[in-house]
């Protein structure tokens, strides 16, 4: 099916940055919102990106004004009878999402796709609340939209094939790269992501580092990343943050276990860039002493695991690279797909020989090598706790039979 409309419903900065890609890729999109306000941030926002591609000479004044013409912004669902695909970009509440599911499914035409952006929740209960779950997906958009190439898409239990083939061709037209990802909370990107950015926080309110010092040890110049863990929670907002690693909690339990600086900041409404301060103080990108405070803080009344702990960059990534093989072993995507999905989700990449070189977790485990891999993994659960339990798949990968014995060394872990 070829998408010929489309909608977005809520104007947010992923609403807005979705509804940039249809008007550009020549698709007329609306966007509704219950808030003029945000309907009016959505406007600005789409201007600025398209006046900055005119700015740098990438497009013309004509080309921009055609484009802006093609967005239509709407508080109700009027100009929703005609739509081919709507693309719900709500806030991380099912309750939210479901009653947005249920009126979609009352107003648009019988033959058209309903995709979910959210971060982590489950496609299939939308997809029951829309009362036509066959034509109900998760299309997965990165933050900044307009840049990140990846959507991730994850079909519901009841999605039709071919509403999967025109999604799929879909964001081909918008100019993405596409990787289909079984569901399960979290998905594939963020599902690796969150605890990569979990132990980030960890490390400071354990006093390991500070935040200056751990966005150096990974970023650009550092590990490799285009960017710092807490610069990048700064950016998605540490709400958002806060609402994928909560579910993630509910559903993976111990491995998951939301950090407690993380929800302190988001108590004291530090949300991050949006917020004017969330890990940094914004604008200037400052160490905040707000934030030390609040560490000394968590520290003094006993909130913290492992006070004093050693920071290494290996604590975060090897998080990141174990929920991989994880996924892995789930059959949530191939190997391949997995590390595609890294490098054109986070942009993750590997400092090496001077270069940034583009990179996924499966193959920056073999690149460093399994066993080591396997090893650095057992130290860093015998000294910090079982969320460090190394994927069944590795072990088997590197020892056929070791599995049982490191899981009787965790059970006696436990017992003491
Ligand atoms: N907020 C919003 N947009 C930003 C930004 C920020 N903090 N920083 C940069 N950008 C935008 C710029 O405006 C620019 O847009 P333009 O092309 O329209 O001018 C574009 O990104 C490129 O910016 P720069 O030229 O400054 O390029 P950089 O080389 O500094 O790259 C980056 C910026 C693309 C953001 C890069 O640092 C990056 O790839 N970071 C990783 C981002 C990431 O991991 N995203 C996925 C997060 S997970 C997610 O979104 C899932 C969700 O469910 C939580």
């Amino acid at each position: 099916m070829r998408i010929r409309k489309a909608a977005v419903v809520g104007a947010g900065a992923m609403g807005g940055g979705i509804a940039y890609l249809f008007s550009a890729a020549g698709i007329p999109v609306t966007v509704k919102d219950v808030l003029p306000q945000q309907l009016d941030l959505a406007r600005e926002h789409l201007k600025r990106v398209y006046q900055r591609r005119v700015d740098r000479g990438r497009l013309d004044a004509d080309t921009m004004q055609e484009s802006l013409e093609r967005v239509s912004y709407a508080l109700d669902y009027a100009a929703f009878g005609e739509v081919d695909l709507v693309i719900e970009a709500v806030p991380e509440d099912m309750r939210v999402k479901a009653r947005v599911f249920r009126e979609l499914g009352g107003v648009c035409p019988p033959h058209a796709i309903l995709a979910s952006n959210t971060s982590a929740l489950s496609i299939s209960e939308m997809g029951k609340a829309s009362g036509r779950p066959q034509h109900v997906l998760g299309m997965h958009f990165f933050n900044p939209a307009h840049v990140m190439k990846l959507v991730e898409i994850i079909p519901g239990s009841a999605t039709k094939d071919e509403v999967v083939n025109a999604v799929r061709a879909l964001a081909r037209r918008l100019g993405k790269e596409p990787v289909v990802v079984r569901e399960c909370p979290g998905f594939l990107v963020n599902r690796v992501l969150m605890p990569y950015l979990n132990e980030a926080a960890i490390c400071l309110q354990e006093g390991a580092a500070s935040v200056p010092e751990v966005d150096a040890a990974l970023g650009p110049d550092g590990f490799g990343w285009p960017m710092g863990p807490f610069t990048l929670m700064d950016m998605l907002g540490l709400d958002v943050c806060h609402h994928i690693l909560a579910y993630l909690d509910a559903q993976y339990g111990e491995r998951a276990q939301e950090a407690a600086v993380l929800r302190r900041l988001v108590g004291a409404c530090r949300l991050g860039q949006k917020a004017g301060g969330g890990f940094y103080d914004h604008p200037g990108h400052a160490r905040s002493e707000e934030v030390d405070r609040i560490v000394r803080e968590l520290q003094a009344s006993g909130q913290v695991d492992s006070p004093g702990s050693t920071f290494s960059v290996d604590r975060l990534v090897l998080a990141l690279v174990n929920e991989a093989f994880l996924c892995l072993e789930e059959g949530i995507a191939s190997g391949e797909e997995i590390d595609k999905a890294c490098v054109a989700g986070l942009g993750m990449a590997v400092r090496l020989g001077g270069e940034r070189v583009p990179m996924g977790p499966l193959t920056y485990a073999e690149h460093v090598g399994l066993e080591e891999v396997l090893g650095r993994l057992l130290h860093l659960e015998r000294t910090l706790g079982r969320r460090f339990r190394p994927a069944s798949v590795l072990t088997l990968e590197v020892a056929p039979g070791a599995e049982s014995a490191a899981g009787d060394r965790g059970a006696g872990e436990a017992q003491c």
